[in-house]
């Protein structure tokens, strides 16, 4: 009986202890783009993450890690500057591909090929002293006729094999690595490039791509939110899945443990040209797209006599206009919206892309990094209340 009230106190204790573990681990994951200029020393200094991952790294024609000096150089600046702050807290990584890059289709091709590929990738972890890697392949088998489905399982076979070298070689590095993937956030690229449960199995987590939702094309020419929260259309439509809330369920429910999701939050705007200034809706008509701007643009956009803001308090973003001008885009208040959310529903971080397109150049208020600053401050918040 006594034995039985010890096993049940302890069993009790191990819990508490997993809980407090788990929440302490809110992850602020950060997406760094080499810049000389960058002050990276400021971002170590206010914890603005606990992962920074440099991007992106392109793979060479002989399939293996090509890393250019600029990349280099951003490493060694980043290491120094976690050095500096005497912490060893903030898990320095770099990011391979990338929207676009190519070569991961043959290095992942074969069993040998694959060994060639993470080889090189083990050489650059030990050389930079880095605490673990990001793959960013957009996207396996997208785009492919069946000849070429392999892809996506070639993925994961490649996810397999770092993950076991991870494992051999952090006994020797005295230090665990971490292994993640960006993934899209999209229905239609989710079917067809990913095995999410086999995916889970492997990473210490995924950073999801949840932005991009509207993206001006002949086919699609509307202006939409790059990053709603919540759907403001009907559940049925295809239209209610361009959300953050969707694309964080569907994966969860699609077997990635919640605690494996880093769900992404962007710090850049989209810029579309609207068909006449008077529908200024979103989902009104766009000729054409402007691309994408940093937040100091946001802002600069914001201060001109003649800007509109508005909040759509469904979707939980803001959006501007100014004449033909409409700038979807994310502000302090919905970037904290959307880290509460992603606590109070179990998810295991945010995903921030990217630190660049943050503004660090005080034009929006006098605070640097004002988004990243706010979703830091969100996450803390809640670390510590449930620590009490
Ligand atoms: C190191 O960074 C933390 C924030 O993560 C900050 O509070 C501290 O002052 C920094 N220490 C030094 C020596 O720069
Ligand atoms: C190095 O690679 C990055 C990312 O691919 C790219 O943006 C940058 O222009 C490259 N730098 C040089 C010096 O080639
Ligand atoms: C293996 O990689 C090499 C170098 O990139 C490439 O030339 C070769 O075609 C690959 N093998 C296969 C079967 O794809
Ligand atoms: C499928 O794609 C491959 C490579 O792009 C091509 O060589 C092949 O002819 C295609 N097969 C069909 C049936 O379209
Ligand atoms: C979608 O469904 C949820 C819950 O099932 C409901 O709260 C929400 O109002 C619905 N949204 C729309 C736009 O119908």
């Amino acid at each position: 009986m006594v034995t039985g009230w010890i096993y049940f106190v302890q069993v009790i204790l191990f819990l508490v202890a997993e809980e407090i573990v788990q929440i302490m681990a809110i992850n602020r994951v950060c997406y760094l783009r080499p810049d000389p200029t960058f002050p990276i020393d400021h971002v170590i200094q206010q914890g603005l993450c606990t992962h920074i991952i440099i991007a992106f790294c392109i793979i060479d024609s002989n399939g293996e890690l090509s890393p250019n000096d600029s990349l280099k150089e951003m490493c060694i600046k980043c290491r120094q500057a976690i050095e500096k702050n005497g912490s060893f807290g903030t898990k320095l990584m770099i990011s391979i591909g990338g929207g676009g890059a190519g070569g991961f289709e043959l290095a992942t091709s074969t069993a040998e090929n694959r060994s060639r590929f993470v080889l090189s990738i083990l050489n650059f972890i030990r050389q930079y002293s880095l605490d673990g890697i990001d793959i960013d392949w957009e996207f396996p088998s997208w785009n492919k006729n069946l000849s070429r489905r392999v892809e996506r399982v070639n993925f994961v076979y490649l996810l397999k094999d770092i993950r076991e070298q991870f494992n051999q070689i952090e006994v020797m590095l005295g230090k665990s690595l971490v292994l993640s993937t960006a993934v899209a956030a999209q229905l239609t690229i989710i079917r067809m490039c990913y095995q999410p449960k086999e995916i889970g199995k492997y990473v210490t987590f995924i950073n999801l791509m949840s932005y991009d939702f509207y993206i001006h094309k002949w086919y699609w020419p509307f202006v939409g939110h790059n990053s709603a929260l919540h759907s403001t259309s009907s559940n049925l439509s295809l239209a209610s899945t361009f959300t953050t809330k969707w694309a964080a369920e569907y994966w969860h429910s699609q077997g990635v443990p919640k605690s494996k999701i880093m769900v992404g939050i962007p710090t850049y705007g989209k810029r579309f040209t609207l068909i006449s200034k008077d529908r200024n809706h979103p989902g009104a008509i766009a000729t054409g797209s402007n691309g994408d701007c940093t937040y100091t643009d946001v802002c600069i956009f914001l201060r001109k006599p003649e800007t509109i803001q508005k909040f759509d308090d469904k979707a939980m973003v803001p959006y501007a206009f100014n004449g033909n001008e409409w700038i979807s885009y994310e502000n302090e208040f919905s970037a904290r919206n959307k880290a509460q959310w992603i606590v109070n529903n179990g998810f295991g971080g945010v995903m921030l892309f990217s630190l660049n397109a943050d503004d660090y150049k005080l034009r929006c208020k006098d605070e640097i990094f004002p988004i990243h600053s706010a979703v830091r401050d969100e996450l803390i918040a809640h670390e510590t209340t449930f620590n009490v």
